[in-house]
């Protein structure tokens, strides 16, 4: 009995101890789940303040980019402004050049020598006022200058960076003269088929008597003028029949000079242009000489029935195109820049200053080795490193006719 009232009052112990046990654990869960919950709540809240101050350097950074953008676009256009300001400039220090070089603008016809039966002879002063209606009639009948560039096409690239085209006005075939002196041309039945060749191994070669010298040959009706330029002899004007393929006449230069007619191209011995007008060549008259001279000359027979000093100076000259009896002279930097024509001499008297245009070509390549004028198409057929380009020309009125 005594060991059973043990036994109970033991258990009774036991179940209270185990009740305060129990408590203890649930107390001390009930504390830990608070702390959790209140780390949570704090976790909340500092993830909220992050949330926020993101939103707000959001909103700042996104000003900043608008405004970086805002003066991104500002600079562009001020760099824009600048560069056509710096354009302007350099095209009006280019006019103001034109209009205050005493050289540079249109020239009356000043005929220095004249050919008469004797032989050359001066003419100057008051000969020249008499010489006026006599030239008017009869030189050149064109009334025609150039008014602007039209349109640019670059047709194509063959053969080396200097050298020659040209297209008979008659015939429509195309030349080329690949390089800067050679013994043979290459043909095309047309500019198209000039276009679509491979190269100039895919032409017909003609092949010459003598040597060409410089790219400043003209061809037309049929007939090729050339320059002949060998040691120890004279410079001489050739011209060959392209039908029968023979040379049929030829001419020694009106001077005895070897120099180049355009400084920036040393290889162009002279230059010649045939149009119904006649056959014009452009030579410089002697190395200290410091204007290209023009000769007229008869087409047929070679004969030289006049010669100018077109005051345009060789210095810095890159080539020149006779349209209509006027000589327009094109000349650019040793480091080449724009071209531009900006000497015009018309053995006429009839292209004023004031008419004559300040032309540019746009800028290209590099330079004009050779500019040669085609006056059925009024285009210009030009060698620009290579390039074969065909400039387009606007024309107008003479003013004084
Ligand atoms: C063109 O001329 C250059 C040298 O001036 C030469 O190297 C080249 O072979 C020529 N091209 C043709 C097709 O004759």
């Amino acid at each position: 009995m005594k060991a059973v009232l043990v036994l109970l009052v033991s258990t009774a112990w036991t179940f209270t101890g185990a009740q305060y046990y129990y408590q203890g654990l649930m107390d001390y869960l009930e504390n830990r789940l608070l702390a959790i919950e209140d780390r949570m709540q704090f976790w909340h809240e500092q993830s909220h303040r992050y949330y926020s101050e993101m939103q707000d350097f959001k909103k700042v950074t996104a000003k900043v980019m608008g405004e970086l953008r805002n003066e991104h676009s500002m600079l562009f256009k001020d760099l824009e402004g600048t560069a056509a300001r710096v354009d302007r400039t350099e095209r009006e220090m280019d006019y103001v050049e034109a209009q205050t070089s005493p050289r540079a603008c249109a020239k009356k016809a000043d005929k220095v020598v004249e050919q008469g039966p004797g032989g050359l002879e001066e003419s100057r002063g008051e000969a020249e006022e008499e010489d006026w209606e006599e030239l008017h009639s009869r030189v050149s009948d064109c009334v025609e200058i150039i008014s602007g560039i039209r349109s640019v096409k670059i047709l194509k690239r063959v053969g080396s960076p200097k050298g020659m085209w040209t297209r008979d006005p008659r015939s429509s075939k195309v030349y080329v003269f690949n390089g800067t002196k050679g013994d043979s041309v290459h043909q095309f039945d047309s500019v198209r088929d000039l276009s679509r060749s491979p190269g100039l191994a895919h032409s017909r070669r003609i092949s010459l008597p003598d040597e060409w010298s410089g790219p400043g040959s003209a061809v037309y009706n049929g007939y090729l003028y050339y320059i002949k330029q060998e040691a120890g002899v004279e410079v001489q004007v050739v011209k060959y029949d392209l039908l029968s393929g023979s040379v049929t006449d030829t001419a020694m230069f009106p001077v005895d000079s070897q120099a180049a007619v355009y400084n920036l191209n040393p290889e162009t011995v002279a230059d010649l242009a045939a149009d119904d007008e006649g056959l014009w060549l452009l030579y410089a008259p002697g190395d200290s000489e410091p204007n290209i001279n023009l000769a007229k000359m008869d087409p047929a027979t070679l004969d030289i029935e006049q010669i100018w000093d077109t005051r345009c100076p060789r210095e810095n000259a890159e080539a020149a195109f006779v349209v209509c009896g006027a000589v327009y002279v094109v000349y650019n930097t040793r480091l080449a820049s724009r071209s531009r024509v900006q000497c015009v001499f018309d053995v006429n008297d009839m292209v004023i200053s004031e008419e004559a245009p300040l032309l540019y070509f746009p800028r290209r390549y590099g330079a004009h080795t050779s500019l040669k004028y085609n006056p059925e198409e009024k285009q210009l057929y030009g060698w620009d490193d290579g390039y074969q380009i065909i400039y387009r020309l606007t024309m107008k009125r003479k003013l004084l006719v």
